[in-house]
């Protein structure tokens, strides 16, 4: 693992955010900086941290470690479904195709957990057993796996609001997407799920849930954005997963939960100014992503070396400025 000393040094050099006025017109995602060159997207997947829907600071090597892990899981899940993915210039930089997204976000989920008003276990615990018309049965316990994996859709909401649920019939009604279009992001929804929870188990880890964005692409479905990364998914440590429920406690986990906790403790949910990152905190969500990544692919990371600017402007200006 990369020493904390060396984390603390770079933590002054992160990838913040980027002008390439040479690239033309840029968008600002939570995460990424957005470009737009020949019909195609320049995605520059920066150090911004997000929880409760707003960024909160800025971790050592995330940036890296989120493009890479993408283009992992883009390769090893091709055969399921299209995707965006053509090109990864830089470690931090993919260009995507340019397609035109769907205004749902395909959650699914193999467990029942969670905390907030999209979570099943939220509205489970209140007495609902219809919950994104998806009928539950009585008994269920937090962090219970499910009798099979459910689809748990929500909007995609703008800027600063947050994601609202959705139901099968309410994305037909309210012609957010086709009824065949649906029917087949569901069907790669479950497939992607199924892929990605078979190899993490391999590596000792459970796909707990995790968040799909689609676009239409040349009249086509693809899968776009990010794939099990730690920003779109949570993971469990397997091997512990059945005595810790049994028990009753929290599995250990090996996402960003405890980056949420943090807050939490700090009395921090979302709402008004956020505390500032402690130094201890940003070191260790920088292993715990490092972590992550060494333990899905399988390999050592490499670090890129800080700062990032110039050499992603160098690799892009070799691509774009012929
Ligand atoms: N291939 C693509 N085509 C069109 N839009 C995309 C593509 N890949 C990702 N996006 C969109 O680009 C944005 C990525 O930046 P991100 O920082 O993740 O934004 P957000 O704050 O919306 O999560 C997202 O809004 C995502 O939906
Ligand atoms: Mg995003």
């Amino acid at each position: 693992m990369i020493k904390p000393n060396i984390i603390a040094q770079n933590s002054k050099k992160v990838l913040k955010q980027t002008n390439f006025t040479f690239l033309g017109k840029r968008i600002q995602g939570k995460v990424r900086d957005i470009y737009f060159k020949d019909g195609k997207r320049i995605l520059i997947t920066t150090d911004r941290i997000s929880a409760f829907d707003r960024v909160l600071g800025y971790i050592p090597y995330k940036g890296q470690v989120l493009n890479q892990l993408s283009a992992f899981w883009f390769n090893k899940t091709k055969d399921i479904v299209a995707n965006h993915l053509l090109e990864v210039p830089h470690p931090n930089v993919s260009i995507v195709k340019n397609a035109k997204p769907y205004p749902v976000e395909m959650v699914v989920r193999g467990y029942i957990t969670g905390v907030t008003t999209t979570a099943i276990w939220y509205w489970y615990e209140k007495g609902e057993r219809t919950i994104y018309g998806i009928k539950f049965p009585e008994g269920l316990k937090k962090n219970q796996k499910l009798k099979k994996p459910v689809l748990t859709p929500t909007t995609k909401a703008e800027k600063g609001a947050h994601d609202e649920k959705l139901t099968h019939d309410e994305i037909i009604k309210k012609k957010l997407v086709s009824p065949a279009i649906l029917r087949q992001m569901e069907k790669v929804a479950l497939a992607l799920y199924k892929r990605g929870n078979d190899l993490l188990n391999k590596r000792g880890l459970i796909l707990v849930d995790t968040k799909y964005e689609f676009g239409e692409y040349n009249g086509k479905l693809v899968l776009i954005d990010e794939i099990h990364t730690p920003d779109s998914s949570r993971f469990w440590v397997d091997k512990s997963y059945r005595e810790k429920f049994k028990k009753g406690e929290e599995p250990d986990n090996y996402d960003k939960e405890f980056f949420r906790k943090w807050y939490v403790a700090q009395g921090y949910r979302g709402d008004g100014k956020p505390p500032i990152m402690s130094k201890d905190l940003q070191i260790k969500t920088a292993q715990r992503y490092i972590s992550i990544y060494e333990m899905i692919i399988g390999k050592k990371f490499k670090p890129e070396k800080y700062p990032l600017e110039k050499n992603i402007e160098k690799v892009l200006k070799n691509i774009y400025e012929k």
